[in-house]
């Protein structure tokens, strides 16, 4: 009997520690020259979501291609190619429970005219085509992302001193 209800805590254990999945978050040319950086980082730092993974990097319209590759037909996308290519960026990893959906909800809707005010598009920023941030979509777009911008050493597993704060179990 205590042998099962072992075997039970344990198994909900890793199912809770398996959705404290990444997600690939990225300040857009707009947000670093704002200065916005530091902002936005705070916001994840504090919801209690764990950064695994950062550089700083002006990246290639190649890169961004593979990248936005699913909007390739779409006609603003010449445009988000230019957009995104014209200056540095911050790429980022923050891993956590449900990482993916709550790091949409914080960025807000795609179109700053949409976004929720508390969200990060919805108190920093006014138009579609100057958003400041990306977030992944899906978990599937979330790995496919961090594996096109990061190297697997450059993603760095750690235990944060406070997780039990941040976590019941
Ligand atoms: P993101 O990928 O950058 O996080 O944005 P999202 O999922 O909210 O929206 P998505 O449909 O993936 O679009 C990617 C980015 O393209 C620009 N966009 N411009 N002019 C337009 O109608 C338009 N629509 C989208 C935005 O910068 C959007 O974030
Ligand atoms: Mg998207």
């Amino acid at each position: 009997m205590i042998c099962t209800f072992l075997a039970l805590v344990s198994i909900l254990h890793q199912v809770m520690a398996a959705q404290r999945e990444r997600t690939f978050i990225m300040v857009k040319p707009d947000g670093v020259q704002r200065g916005i950086v530091g902002e936005i980082i705070k916001r994840f730092e504090q919801k209690g979501f764990k950064l695994v993974a950062l550089k700083f990097v002006w990246p290639s319209e190649e890169l961004l291609q593979k990248h936005y590759a699913d909007l390739a037909g779409k006609p603003f996308f010449p445009g988000l190619i230019k957009y995104m290519s014209s200056g540095p960026v911050v790429p980022m990893v923050w891993e956590g429970l449900n990482s993916v959906k709550t790091g949409r909800v914080m960025l807000g809707a795609t179109n700053p005219a949409d976004s929720a005010p508390g969200t990060i598009r919805g108190d920093l920023c006014i138009q579609v085509g100057r958003n400041i941030v990306h977030g992944s979509d899906s978990v599937e777009s979330a790995n496919k992302e961090i594996n096109l911008w990061f190297t697997e050493k450059e993603v760095v597993g750690w235990t944060p001193a406070n997780e039990g704060w941040v976590y019941e179990d």
